[in-house]
């Protein structure tokens, strides 16, 4: 680095405490975005090969899940992770990239010491081929998918499934993106000039409590069960506070939240405000319509398509990926005669870590995730989308079903009262017509991401939001811009209800269907906040 540019990039930073001072209100923000904190650590991007290499399957492909020594990019410690050979190169946790119609065949190995089974997360297919805990398989077993790619484009994912143990291995490294592509996909990829790996950015989330010798330290105590299990790192592609180094130009950002517990508050900010964010997508697929804003909640398991637009900025400026400050809501505490300390507590009231661990960091703090730094000046001429690829609107009408979300006297999270019961089905839904699932989540209550397998949901209506979800409505519905298009994870705060209708009419796999329903905080999916949905 030059002098100059040296120079420069202090003044950036001045700039931004005095800023932050000059009444913006976001002071703890901006504090936590001095370049200082972030060194020259590259954020791992997808390339042809290695961790989250680009994997575009052809014939049978293996994955091995096992352990990989040295793999963690943050520390260089074992973490687990899904091995693949494809034509001569060696991934872990590869991408993978499907296109629309393809069969897609793979083969599950187990390498590890324990039951495992791999879900496709979003991914369209029969039962069988969908991960369910029935199907988990012992160490040095394998279990063959096999089925064709029905999903329109979109940001899918993938992670182990095995009950009771889905937190522990997806924590400890066992999960990554699977990317479906079609002719829509192509065009909007060609309009904007993005490729994947370059300027169209796979990113996930996830936060870590870590030994002193840097390694991955899973041990929830009886009340991060309860409540999830938060770390106080928090990682990028399995990186802590990297840099991606920027031109110019629009970026694309396939955001995944990756972690077992934890919510974020997502903003890019540049010197002290937050930039304009176009969504395009998100958990399936394109949204009918891009939709401008500023920051969004993404809970476990949910994607946002992002389009940010660096053309203003130059050479030597920075933009920080954020977590802004918001209330967690963890609401639980008077059920459970406890005092609610610490844990994802609001900032006013998270300075003590909780359960003895490392000094934590609450969901709702404000900290920085990922720093872009411009380098480049290039000319970029095309114009951001004004539409996207139509889709029908929400279906009218449906058998409602109510779904309630509560807490069990000195117990766990329930769904309807029940907790998971392999060998049962208290949902069962006719492969006719649609549903509307009324979800509503008690008030002393955390939030839930609710997430079902099999089909997407289409969001209704929010009621009873708290104030930092209905702020952000777009509608007279409630709805934010993060649920309109096709969902399969909604979060519901606690004393809100969202409705969702789910189009169970439509043929899609033949004979009787086993999905699951439930919480996407993978804790609370562990400890039994799971239903099996029965399709007849
Ligand atoms: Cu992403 Cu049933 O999980
Ligand atoms: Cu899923
Ligand atoms: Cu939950």
């Amino acid at each position: 680095m030059t002098q100059s540019r040296r120079d420069f990039l202090s003044l950036t930073a001045k700039a931004a405490v005095l800023a932050a001072g000059a009444g913006l209100g976001l002071p703890a923000l901006l504090h936590a975005a001095t370049p200082s904190e972030f060194g020259s650590t590259p954020l791992p991007v997808p390339g042809a090969s290695g961790l989250f290499g680009l994997l575009a399957p052809e014939g049978r492909l293996t994955l091995t899940a096992a352990e990989a020594p040295g793999a963690l990019p943050a520390t260089g410690a074992p973490m687990l992770a899904y091995r693949a050979s494809h034509k001569g190169a060696d991934y872990l946790n590869p991408i993978l990239v499907l296109r629309k119609g393809q069969d897609f065949e793979a083969t599950l190995a187990n390498g590890l010491n324990e039951p495992t089974i791999i879900h496709w997360h979003g991914v369209d297919g029969p039962w069988r081929q969908a991960g369910h805990p029935s199907y988990a398989i012992g160490p040095g077993g394998s279990y063959k998918y096999g089925f064709p790619i029905t999903n329109r484009a979109g940001t899918y994912w993938y992670h182990p499934h095995p009950h009771a143990l889905t937190a522990k291995q997806s924590y400890m490294g066992l999960a990554s993106f699977f990317i479906v592509r079609d002719s829509e996909e192509d065009a909007f990829a060609k309009d904007l000039d993005l490729r994947l790996g370059v300027t169209d950015i796979p990113l996930v989330i996830q936060d870590k409590r870590l030994t002193h010798d840097g390694r991955l330290d899973y041990s929830p105590s009886k009340d991060d069960l309860l409540m999830g299990y938060l770390g106080d790192t928090v990682l990028a592609n399995g990186q802590h506070k990297p840099t991606l180094k920027a031109a110019t130009r629009l970026y694309r950002f396939r955001l995944l939240n990756g972690s077992t517990a934890r919510i974020y508050n997502l903003s890019f900010v540049q010197g002290g405000s937050r930039l304009p964010l176009l969504l395009v997508g998100n958990d399936g697929g394109f949204l009918p319509a891009p939709q401008r804003l500023d920051g969004l909640f993404l809970a476990p398991g949910e994607r946002a398509d992002v389009l940010l637009d660096l053309r203003d900025l130059s050479p030597g400026q920075e933009v920080f990926l954020q977590n802004m400050p918001f209330d967690p809501m963890h609401n639980e505490g008077g059920m459970m005669g406890m005092t609610g300390m610490g844990h994802g507590a609001a900032p006013a009231a998270s300075a003590e870590g909780h359960g003895g661990s490392h000094g934590a960091l609450g969901e709702g703090d404000a900290y920085a995730i990922l720093r872009l730094l411009v380098e480049q000046q290039v000319a970029y001429d095309r114009s951001l989308p004004k539409s996207l690829p139509s889709i029908p609107e929400p279906p009218a009408g449906g058998t409602e079903r109510p779904i309630t979300l509560a807490l069990q006297h000195m117990g766990g999270w329930t769904i309807n009262g029940l907790t998971f019961d392999m060998g049962s089905a208290p949902i069962v839904v006719k492969k006719r017509g649609v549903e509307v699932w009324r979800i509503s989540n008690a008030k002393e209550s955390m939030p839930h991401p609710m997430h079902l397998h099999g089909y997407f949901y289409r969001v209704l209506e929010r009621k009873g939001s708290p104030a930092q979800a209905k702020s952000r409505a777009v509608d007279t519905q409630g709805r934010m811009a993060t649920d309109l298009g096709y969902k399969d994870t909604v979060l519901v705060w606690p004393g809100e209800t969202v409705s969702v209708a789910i189009d169970f009419g439509t043929p899609r796999y033949p004979g009787e269907q086993l999905f699951l329903f439930h919480c996407h905080n993978l804790e609370h999916e562990d400890q039994g906040m799971m239903l099996n949905v029965k399709v007849v």
